[in-house]
């Protein structure tokens, strides 16, 4: 464990409580006997948390585990997602219930309601199949937060056919890889988004990416900057000219339970994103399930924000799936926190009245910097959980955030997951947990999981390992797409003695046996709640003609949680090495990846610290990048490369 960052040491030292209030405990959806329920018999608890979704065919087994690592969950059971996630709140009566209160960084809104989420997403469907899209299918959809994202993912659901969300801010290098990896059909757009007050072209980066792609046959583009674009006869179709004229009846197909629903693109600790596979029944089971308990969700009381993307997995589980299972009225942003102003958020929340806001850590220590006299000055009176997602969250922020944000009384629960996990794993629940700031603490009722050692032997209490879980759940990926030895190997060989699942992160257990977690133990690095590989980095970095050699580390920032830390090899007499070559160079890997990549700071160096097998010591560049003494060089090959490496840097070579 001595390879994770110091700044997480203080979670260690951490004791406050804070018990839940008899009121919020009287009336919370979970009670304590949830554990006891699901310890009981796991597979009757997840066979009744099924039930809260309708099924077309009932299943005849809920898991089948006889082909592990691959589950199957709610053997031979048949439902359509997308009917789950909307005709049916339609036709119980709620037509009219807001489901998205949708907010465009220039001001505009649309508040739109199940019946016409129904009626959009019935002909985006109908639009899908007229282009001859079908079930198994896959669909690229890189959108910024409209609407359409929506209604398109779930119009995919509806058919069948898989979408693969490529997160706004990735390069076109990156959205081309993904496109070819699941040989997508179609791809949806936008000809440009909003950022920070101004349009920025969406399209245009599209068009460079499919040069060339031949999966792709149609490019459908939403309008909604109004700016031009290119335009390729043929291929590309608008989205209003498409979609608009389509019929708005389209009858819900029933899919197995295992049907294939999405794949969503991680980084690994190689260069090559995985590809991760969910599927239907499972997935939605347990998003909803844990929608509900988690955030204490009453539909048609409760107004819902979560802040994420939908490029990334919480913005699948929890924007999309998981709340719309659950007839959520929920918001839907656009822009960025601070734009026009610094209290956008809380503005929102103040005037829709938002009850339930669930971000990441890296933006609650970003309002910390802004200053409480910000959200001190809005009535955020009707918040009354808060949630939190994406890294480690430090105790510091998750005290601030209860203070000012949730007037000192609101439950705070801190999420954890993973892409792969599809849905919450471990997490206090509101109304039961006395929560402590910092911790995730248990695993929720149904779940397992566990902190073993280097032999998959459990750690006692007070003591540090990995993070593993030792038992299915229904939400689980599938597998990587289009490489299953890719899967067993990353997630399943590491303690395959006993069939665990290695999740990559450390953690430890207080004396009361609660989970904190510390971080990656892999070359993952966390920049934002956003994975990031140090070898994707390094591939960008030798990709420009000036680097030798490359080395990535994720040194802590009181920010971000980590911050990107190159350390580069110039080729010869290539260039100086001044500060125009590395902004030249940051710049570069902010184009080949996309600006979330882009490293924090870029150090020339003479030489890297290697072992004697040739792999980069990144514990002792981690030590420079975070200014500390440097540690062990004795398995060094050549023990005096970090001498070499301090004195250059401090006489600003
Ligand atoms: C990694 C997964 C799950 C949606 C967002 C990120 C870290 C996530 C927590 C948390 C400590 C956390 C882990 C995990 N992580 N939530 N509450 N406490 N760490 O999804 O991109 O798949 O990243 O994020 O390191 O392995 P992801």
């Amino acid at each position: 464990m001595t390879e994770q960052s110091s700044a997480l040491d203080n979670l260690l030292t951490e004791s406050r409580t804070f018990p839940p209030s008899e009121e919020f405990a009287a009336k919370a959806n979970a009670g304590a006997e949830l554990y006891s329920e699901a310890d009981a018999d796991r597979e009757t608890f997840w066979a009744k948390q099924a039930e809260r979704l309708h099924w077309d065919t009932k299943w005849t087994q809920v898991l089948d585990w006889s082909n592990a690592p691959f589950a199957k969950w709610f053997v031979s059971g048949k439902l359509n997602v997308a009917y789950n996630c909307v005709d049916r709140h339609v036709e119980s009566g709620h037509g009219d219930q807001v489901a998205i209160h949708w907010v465009g960084e220039p001001g505009d809104t649309r508040d739109i309601t199940y019946a016409e989420l129904k009626r959009e997403v019935s002909k985006a469907a109908n639009a899908l199949l007229s282009l001859g899209v079908g079930a198994h299918d896959r669909v690229a959809i890189q959108l910024q937060m409209v609407p359409e994202a929506i209604v398109a993912m779930l119009a995919c659901a509806r058919i069948g056919a898989l979408h693969s969300v490529v997160f706004g801010g990735f390069s076109p290098t990156a959205l081309r890889s993904r496109v070819d990896d699941a040989q997508a059909k179609v791809v949806i757009t936008s000809d440009g988004q909003y950022r920070r007050g101004k349009a920025a072209p969406m399209k245009a980066n599209v068009d460079q990416a499919l040069d060339g792609a031949e999966s792709v046959e149609k490019v459908i583009v939403v309008r909604r900057t109004g700016d031009d674009v290119p335009w390729t006869e043929g291929r590309d179709l608008w989205w209003h000219e498409l979609v608009d004229g389509q019929s708005e009846d389209h009858k819900p197909e029933a899919f197995d339970s295992e049907h294939p629903l999405y794949i969503l693109y991680t980084s690994g600790t190689t260069g090559k994103p995985k590809g991760i596979l969910h599927t239907s029944g499972g997935y939605l089971t347990q998003a909803a399930y844990t929608h509900h308990y988690v955030f204490d969700h009453k539909p048609g009381e409760d107004v819902y924000w979560c802040t994420a993307d939908i490029g990334w997995v919480t913005g699948h589980s929890y924007i999309v799936y998981g709340p719309l299972a659950n007839r959520v009225t929920q918001v839907v942003y656009e822009g960025t926190p601070n734009t026009p102003h610094e209290g956008r958020h809380w503005e929102i929340v103040q005037k829709y009245k938002v009850s339930i806001y669930y971000t990441a850590p890296t933006l609650i220590r970003t309002f910390m910097k802004w200053g409480k006299d910000i959200p001190a000055k809005y009535d955020l009176s009707s918040l009354r959980v808060l949630g939190s997602v994406g890294e480690p969250i430090n105790p510091e922020a998750w005290v601030w955030y209860r203070e000012n944000v949730g007037a000192n009384a609101t439950p705070v629960v801190d999420t954890w997951w993973q892409t792969e996990t599809g849905a919450i794993m471990i997490s206090p629940l509101p109304g039961v947990t006395e929560a402590k700031p910092g911790s995730a603490q248990r695993p929720l009722p149904g779940i397992s999981a566990k902190v073993v050692d280097d032999k998959a032997d459990e750690v006692g209490k007070g003591g540090g390992g990995y993070l593993v879980l030792d038992k299915p759940w229904p939400s689980m990926l599938r597998g990587i797409w289009g490489d299953d030895e890719r899967y067993r190997e990353t997630y399943w060989s590491r303690f395959a003695d006993k069939g665990f699942y290695f999740a990559g992160d450390g953690a430890k257990y207080d004396n009361d046996g609660d989970i904190w977690l510390l971080g990656r133990v892999d070359d993952v690095m966390n920049v934002s709640g956003h994975r990031i590989s140090t070898t994707e980095v390094e591939s960008a970095l030798v990709s420009h003609p000036t680097v030798a050699e490359a080395a990535v580390v994720g040194a802590s920032d009181p920010t971000t949680g980590q911050g990107i830390v190159a350390f580069v090899i110039l080729r010869g007499d290539a260039v100086d090495g001044g500060e125009e070559a590395v902004q030249e160079l940051r710049n570069h890997v902010a184009k080949e990846i996309g600006p979330i990549a882009k490293p924090r700071q870029i150090m020339v160096v003479p030489e890297l610290p290697k072992t004697r097998s040739g792999k980069i010591m990144r514990r002792l560049l981690r030590d420079v990048a975070e200014n500390r003494e440097v540690g062990d060089v004795t398995t060094l090959a050549d023990s005096s490369v970090m001498d070499l490496i301090s004195s250059g840097l401090q006489s600003g070579k």
